[in-house]
């Protein structure tokens, strides 16, 4: 049965009054690419500026909502992954390094020097605990939900949960587990897909298409995510019924992201036009800028170990590249729509976003 549109009579909640922000702009999370520096000037200027966590240590989450905690009173989002970790296996990471080993030959690296241990770790009771001492008002999520104890600690201090949703499925799947806005990522959203009732990424939606069909779908208010570079698409996606727009690709820029030097040149560069899923870096389909091993080796390979681990592999390659000023073995995540990315200071660009929003 279709549901009224969020934002109508029966649907009254603002999302941007519930969250205590100014402007409907809410900055992608970017694990690898930004720290609370980016989440701080984006907060200070009325967006909701987003922490990720994926990718840091307990310790180093610590210190990144120290910051926050210490340079804003405004709201702000804590944002985590939240897989199965898989289990090793060995035959198919053996594959796996015997399918990169011409790039470990022609970069020199030794293919024993590769490092253990995961890059990115799920939500669980130790980075809870942490978390606790901060109390964010707003958590967000990545590959579903974690466990429904988790999500009750995070409820203990008042957080506001939000999850991706990448199908109308997924969408009413997070709604029936009570979170508090869906964020609908279309397929032209940059990083990973985070999809989790599916696994087939041909038909996975665009932005305009899935915005609509989930706002229908469920009450809680929606939130688009996936190509929209500027003011236009904001309003455009305000338009067909979301609360809220997060924006990643174009935030890669700003002076406070920490995106390195060529992943930068390749979003300033033509080849930002042409981006891809790939499972190459990570495991798990995500979208960026086509480069040497997209073209060679897949985009998508079957044989790439499961999310997380078929990073490990690729990293050496991507020092050894990085520091000779090439981005062929590094992962260059960008959305479908690179035209927002300038190279201005975040808070201008929260603003400019805003400019058109709907009354
Ligand atoms: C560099 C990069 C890193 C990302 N990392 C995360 C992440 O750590 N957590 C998350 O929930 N989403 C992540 N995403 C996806 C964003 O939340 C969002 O869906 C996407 O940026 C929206 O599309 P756009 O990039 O076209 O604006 C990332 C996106 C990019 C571009």
């Amino acid at each position: 049965m279709l549901r009224p549109q969020s934002g109508t009579e029966s649907n009254p909640v603002n999302l941007t009054q519930r969250l205590g922000i100014e402007l409907p702009i809410i900055q992608a999370p970017m694990a690898g690419s930004q720290g609370s520096a980016l989440a701080i000037a984006v907060s200070n200027a009325g967006g909701l500026g987003s922490q990720p966590c994926a990718m840091l240590t307990v310790d180093a989450m610590r210190k990144e909502l120290a910051a926050v905690r210490a340079a804003t009173s405004k709201p702000f989002n804590v944002n985590f992954f939240c897989h199965t970790p898989p289990r090793e296996d060995a035959a198919r990471d053996a594959a796996w390094r015997d399918a990169l080993a011409p790039y470990y030959r022609e970069l020199g690296v030794d293919p024993n020097d590769i490092p253990k241990g995961a890059p990115r770790r799920p939500f669980d009771a130790e980075y809870a605990d942490a978390l606790a001492e901060f109390a964010p008002p707003v958590v967000s999520f990545h590959f579903g939900l974690p466990s429904r104890d988790l999500i009750d600690r995070c409820r203990a201090w008042g957080a506001f949960i939000m999850s991706s949703a990448t199908t109308v499925d997924e969408a009413r799947w997070l709604e029936d587990r009570g979170v508090d806005a869906v964020i609908a990522q279309g397929a032209e959203a940059g990083g990973h897909r985070g999809m989790f009732l599916t696994d087939d990424v041909a038909t996975q939606v665009g932005t305009f298409a899935l915005l609509p069909q989930i706002v229908r779908a469920v009450r809680v208010p929606v939130i688009a995510a996936g190509g929209v570079a500027d003011a236009t698409g904001v309003a455009a996606a305000l338009a067909l019924g979301a609360s809220a727009v997060q924006i990643g690709t174009a935030y890669l820029l700003t002076s406070e992201a920490t995106t390195s030097a060529v992943h930068r040149a390749a979003l300033a560069s033509e080849a930002a036009r042409v981006t891809a899923l790939t499972n190459l870096f990570s495991g798990r389909p995500a979208r960026g800028i086509v480069n040497r091993l997209m073209r060679e080796v897949g985009p998508m390979s079957p044989i790439a170990p499961a999310f997380p681990l078929a990073a490990f592999a690729i990293a050496p390659l991507r020092v050894k590249g990085e520091a000779a000023g090439s981005g062929d073995f590094s992962p260059l995540w960008s959305g479908q729509n690179a035209t927002g990315c300038r190279a201005i200071p975040a808070a201008q660009l929260t603003r400019e976003l805003a400019v058109h929003r709907a009354a």
